[in-house]
């Protein structure tokens, strides 16, 4: 345990952690206030551990919320903080403005869209809206900075108005639901860039822009729970082998995003359903199958929607055979599986080939035996593998 300190530390200072997240999005409405309570205590002890281990002032803590922890029943200079937070928040400010950190704030345009059939699909994007929020002698024309400027009112209610707001999760997913889609992910977030980059601010903090913005996300995730929906695990800016899904531009000059070079895929082969079988009894296989490996990308919204029914089967029976390594096993299904050397992939869809990561999984065993440690490994690649993709190590 004291190697892991001492290796966390020194993670830490390498990778210049400006913060601590203590937990994420803790008073979310779903969570109906279990955690709630231990938030300040847990802040508090672990603010002690940084001042003992004489790190207070290079890593702050913070405590990223979700925007349902504040609403406005009109405008966001109505804004506040609901009513049970009203006391909490009013801690948590008092804490991160003591220490000079920021409040931290996730904000999703995306969700909103996707959540309200009656929400203006211009107003989630950045190129002006036909239904501006007029709010007394400022007018949004878009939902990013009418949510920024809620909890700016919000804060200013209990006090603390000028806080410091960083954006702890901000994004667009491409995938499992119609509005996520390659071009609209693009637009958002190339948007977002040029509205923070421009240093305008928003209405009730002209000329701050936030102190920071964090895109969600790097990389998809296919084992994510899909609980809030299918494009839960299509966040990334690239796709799981590194591959850029649409050019970015991060304000670095004309630089735009790279993708991975030299990616460890497993050989170009592929498990399809096999066409002289009979596939009536394919449903438990398919099951199976999609319970393990992500087959997000067939239902409604997805790239691979409409396909075909044998071409289903084919996709869920590949994606289930690359998770397992292209293990010769993992393509029986009872004999209605086959292994192919020409890709199936047809238009959107593309049927993946995994990555060989037996390599990373040597990196991951790191010895002291503690999930910290693993977790900040695989952190530490993932800033390595962005900033040798953004050309810059
Ligand atoms: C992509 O999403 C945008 C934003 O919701 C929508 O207007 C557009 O129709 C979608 N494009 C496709 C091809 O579905
Ligand atoms: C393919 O699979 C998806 C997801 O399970 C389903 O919604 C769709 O109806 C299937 N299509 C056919 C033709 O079976």
């Amino acid at each position: 345990m004291g190697a892991c300190a001492v290796l966390l530390a020194a993670l830490l200072l390498a990778l210049a952690a400006q913060y601590i997240a203590v937990g994420n999005e803790p008073f979310l409405t779903s969570y109906q206030g279990q955690f709630q309570s231990y938030v300040i205590p847990a802040t508090t002890n672990i603010q002690q551990s940084l001042v003992k281990a004489n790190l207070a002032s290079y890593v702050k803590l913070v405590v990223p919320c979700n925007a349902d922890a504040y609403q406005s029943a009109s405008v966001p200079s109505q804004g506040v903080f609901r009513t049970e937070l009203t006391q909490i928040m009013t801690q948590l400010a008092a804490f991160l403005s003591s220490s000079g950190a920021p409040f931290v704030v996730n904000i999703y345009p995306f969700l909103s869209l996707y959540q309200s059939s009656d929400f203006p699909q211009d107003y989630a994007f950045f190129e002006g809206s036909t239904h501006p929020v007029v709010d007394g002698p400022n007018t949004y024309y878009n939902a990013f900075d009418g949510n920024f400027d809620t909890l700016v009112a919000a804060l200013g209610k209990i006090g603390y108005g000028q806080l410091p707001i960083a954006i702890g999760e901000v994004g667009w997913p491409t995938e499992g639901a119609p509005s996520a889609n390659l071009t609209a992910a693009r637009a958002f977030n190339q948007g977002l860039m040029n509205r923070v980059m421009n240093n305008k601010g928003t209405p009730l903090r002209p000329g701050v822009p936030p102190a920071d913005v964090y895109l969600f996300s790097l990389f998809d995730e296919e084992q994510k729970s899909i609980l809030p929906g299918n494009f839960e695990r299509h966040w990334g800016i690239f796709s799981f082998d590194g591959q850029a899904k649409y050019p970015l531009n991060l304000g670095l000059g004309n630089a735009v995003l790279k993708n991975a070079k030299e990616v460890p895929y497993l050989p170009s082969r592929w498990c399809i359903a096999n066409p002289v079988q009979n596939l009536d009894n394919v449903a438990n296989h398919i099951k199976l199958a999609c319970s393990m490996a992500d087959c997000t990308r067939l239902d409604y919204g997805g790239s691979c929607y409409g396909i075909g029914e044998k071409a289903n089967v084919s996709y869920a029976f590949n994606s289930y055979y690359q998770q397992q390594k292209q293990d010769a096993k993992s393509c029986d299904f009872d004999g209605l599986g086959m292994i192919t050397y020409l890709d199936p992939s047809m238009g959107e869809c593309r049927f993946l080939v995994g990555i060989d990561d037996s390599k990373s999984s040597a990196v991951a065993s790191c010895g002291c035996g503690c999930g910290v440690c693993c977790g900040v490994w695989v952190l530490f690649f993932s800033v390595f593998m962005y900033l040798r993709m953004m050309g810059s190590v």
